[in-house]
């Protein structure tokens, strides 16, 4: 399992350069990347590897937590490890499936539950307050989510507490002298906020028992970053395409700060940008004292997408114009040799595949290829953060509220919020009706309560009534979502009374538009865009 090879996780450590880091082994949970970020809230950094891909130890690496997962200890093709291997040299704190699996390979009995053990519990008779468990009060409400329970400990584990119903919800393993690095074990979910003192116990396995010492700060990232893009790129030169979003904006503020006029940004107006976007944001850069290329290439892209009606082949046309046209301006910058992206962590974690391969719902990288076709070598500054960090890492480099704070948007901007076939006209009517949207969110103090919001113009024309005609115009849809991620979502409940005031406003400001609907789906089963 400790496998020779310096891994793609070790490489990923030495980047970012720290010192001490939790090892979290995937075995498929929804909540592993929860995990992730509780650990990291500690300011410890924190690095999740699926189960069949554990690195070799190495001295940076202070403590292990095994992750749950969907999968039953009893399935045929439940992921495995030989927890043997990991024992004795790093603290470990195994969750749910992990402390399961762990207690079946040493010798306990694991058996499936008559039924599913889910929700909330009491922890009752915590046995020892020292170590995991130090300062948690008897009683503390946890977040139980398993089909398999443990019946027997393995013979060298004793008890530490349990619920009313679960006799077994915490152990560990009985050390033979002070050397020996501790093994807890829960069979609930010390992550969710459910558990209300989740936070203390992952401190105490984080800081009391692996003896971290929580320097991870946004600030200490900037500067070990910094360090380690100026060694890396020397006196090399980086193009980096600005989106106006907030990951290639940070992306761009990291690079800046470590090598100045070095850096080139290109920021490309695709014609499918929100109204007044691509002047507003090229100036907040320019202010931001980034060197920047704005290009202007609406008509090729609106020349290239005319007529076209297909969302997939939308997301192939702005893909290729795309790299076309940044590739036309990186050209021009003689002898560059790198590629700065805003990758983020999400991005690279190899996940664990619980149901197959998973089928192709939308193909959401639209500039896939670009490295390559460029031959560039990349540099991914943000490759370890998660999306909240990015925010943090922003805000300490002086970016704006207004980019941080920014709505996701797609890369292929309103093409893919028009429903059909797209056309210039089109393009405009919905930029007004959006930025009314948009603006009536921030007037009303509601944008920040929202993950992402826009306008959807559907291919449909409806009968309305203006003064004494008749008109038989378009009809928008108005979305707006909450969303940790964009993986799951649900719709806001705005007031009806903004729902109201946008409405005829748009009606009676857009020319073309005499009708406005609001989209009432959670993803799943509907998606967020609606193409
Ligand atoms: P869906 O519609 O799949 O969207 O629920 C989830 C998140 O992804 C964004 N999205 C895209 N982003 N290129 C992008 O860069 C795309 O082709 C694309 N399609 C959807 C969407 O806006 C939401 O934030």
């Amino acid at each position: 399992m400790w496998k020779k090879e310096l891994s793609k996780a070790a490489f990923k450590f030495i980047f970012a350069g720290m010192n001490e880091r939790i090892l979290i082994i995937d075995f498929g949970s929804q909540y592993t990347q929860l995990i992730a970020r509780r650990v990291r809230e500690l300011n410890v950094y924190s690095d999740i590897v699926p189960f069949n891909k554990i690195p070799e130890d190495s001295p940076d690496i202070k403590g292990i937590i095994l992750s749950g997962s969907p999968f039953s200890v009893k399935d045929e093709n439940a992921p495995t490890i030989d927890i043997e291997r990991l024992l004795g040299k790093k603290p470990i704190l195994a969750i749910c499936f992990g402390a399961q699996m762990l207690a079946e390979q040493l010798g306990g009995k694991v058996s499936r539950s008559d039924s599913r053990e889910y929700g909330r519990a009491k922890l009752s008779n915590i046995l020892s307050k020292e170590g995991l468990f130090k300062d948690v009060s008897e009683d503390s409400q946890v977040w139980m989510s398993h089909g398999d329970t443990i019946i027997e400990l393995p013979s060298d584990f004793e008890l530490l507490a349990g619920t009313a119903s679960v006799k077994v919800a915490a152990f560990n393993k009985i050390r033979k002298n002070n050397d020996e690095p501790p093994v807890y074990c829960l069979q609930f979910h010390p992550e969710v906020t459910h558990t209300d003192e989740g936070k203390s116990i992952l401190k105490n396995f984080v800081t009391d028992i692996c003896g971290c010492t929580g320097d991870w700060t946004p600030a200490a990232f900037i500067e070990e970053t910094v360090e380690d893009i100026r060694n890396q790129v020397k006196d090399g030169k980086v193009v980096l395409g600005l989106s106006g979003g907030v990951d290639s904006s940070v992306a761009a503020m990291l690079l800046h700060q470590a090598i100045g006029k070095k850096l080139y940004c290109v920021f490309v107006n695709n014609g499918l940008l929100r109204k007044n976007e691509f002047d507003d944001v090229l100036h907040s850069y320019k202010d931001l004292g980034l060197n920047v290329i704005g290009v202007d290439s609406s008509d090729e892209f609106l020349d290239a997408l005319d007529g076209v009606s297909d969302p997939e082949k939308k997301r192939k046309i702005i893909g290729k114009t795309f790299i076309d046209v940044f590739q036309a301006e990186a050209k021009k910058i003689e002898d560059v040799e790198w590629l700065g992206q805003g990758t983020i962590y999400p991005d690279v974690i190899e996940s664990v595949s619980v149901n197959g391969p998973s089928v192709t719902i939308k193909s959401h990288h639209n500039v896939g290829g670009l490295p390559e076709k460029l031959h560039l070598k990349v540099i991914e500054p943000l490759r370890f953060l998660f999306k909240d960090e990015v925010r943090n890492v922003g805000r300490q480099l002086g970016l704006p509220e207004f980019i941080i704070g920014r709505h996701p948007f797609p890369g292929p901007g309103l093409s893919i919020r028009i429903i059909g076939e797209i056309h210039r006209d089109k393009v405009r009517m919905l930029q007004e009706a959006d930025h009314i949207f948009i603006e009536n969110l921030k007037k009303h103090n509601l944008y920040n309560e929202v993950w992402q919001a826009g306008v959807m113009l559907l291919p449909v024309q409806s009968v309305g009534v203006m003064g004494d005609e008749r008109t038989y115009e378009n009809v928008v849809a108005l979305r707006a979502v909450s969303s940790v991620d964009g993986m799951t979502a649900d719709w806001c409940h705005l007031p009806y009374e903004f729902l109201a005031l946008t409405s005829n406003e748009i009606i009676n400001q857009v020319r073309g538009i005499n009708r406005v609907v609001y989209d009432i789906s959670s993803k799943p089963p509907s998606t967020i865009e609606w193409e």
